[in-house]
């Protein structure tokens, strides 16, 4: 059994929509459990650098801008197979291909073209995961169970 831990991001526009308890509920749903959870307001700068891979990519400055829009909550999950199955939950980055009954499935339906607003993020790798806890957490902030 593999106990892994993994980054969850409920954006800025989960917490407009008022859904970051269902999201919550969702990731509890599959046997994922929060370990560390914080409200952050991202500054430009550090979204610059959590978003970083996707520097250059056509769509940073937006990501950017709606990232650092308003609050997000930050969220390490632990459990079996962590990472995969945060990403099977959240379902597509699109949600427009997300399947009814994934997180982005049922709560980003309405983006349109507007990919940046899909509710979650989660990390998409072991390397990520550590990398990107550790930009928002301390080990002494995170409560394994
Ligand atoms: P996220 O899992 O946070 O990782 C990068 C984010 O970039 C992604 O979810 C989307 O919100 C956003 N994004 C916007 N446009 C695209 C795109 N064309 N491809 C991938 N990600 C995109």
């Amino acid at each position: 059994m593999v106990i892994e831990r993994t980054l969850s991001m409920a954006k800025p526009d989960a917490v407009e929509k008022n859904c970051i308890g269902a999201v919550v509920a969702r990731l509890e749903q599959v046997g994922l459990k929060v370990v560390a959870a914080k409200m952050v307001l991202l500054t430009r700068s550090e979204a610059e650098r959590f978003y970083a891979v996707h520097k250059g990519k056509h769509f940073f400055e937006t990501l950017v801008t709606f990232i650092t829009s308003g609050p997000l909550l930050a969220m390490v999950l632990e459990g079996e197979n962590a990472i995969l199955k945060n990403r099977e939950v959240m379902g597509a980055t699109d949600p427009r291909k997300a399947l009814p009954g994934t997180i982005r499935g049922d709560f980003a339906k309405d983006i349109g073209d507007r990919m940046e607003r899909n509710v979650v993020h989660g990390s998409d790798a072991p390397e990520t995961a550590k990398n990107e806890i550790g930009f928002f957490f301390g080990e002494m902030e995170i409560f394994s169970r």
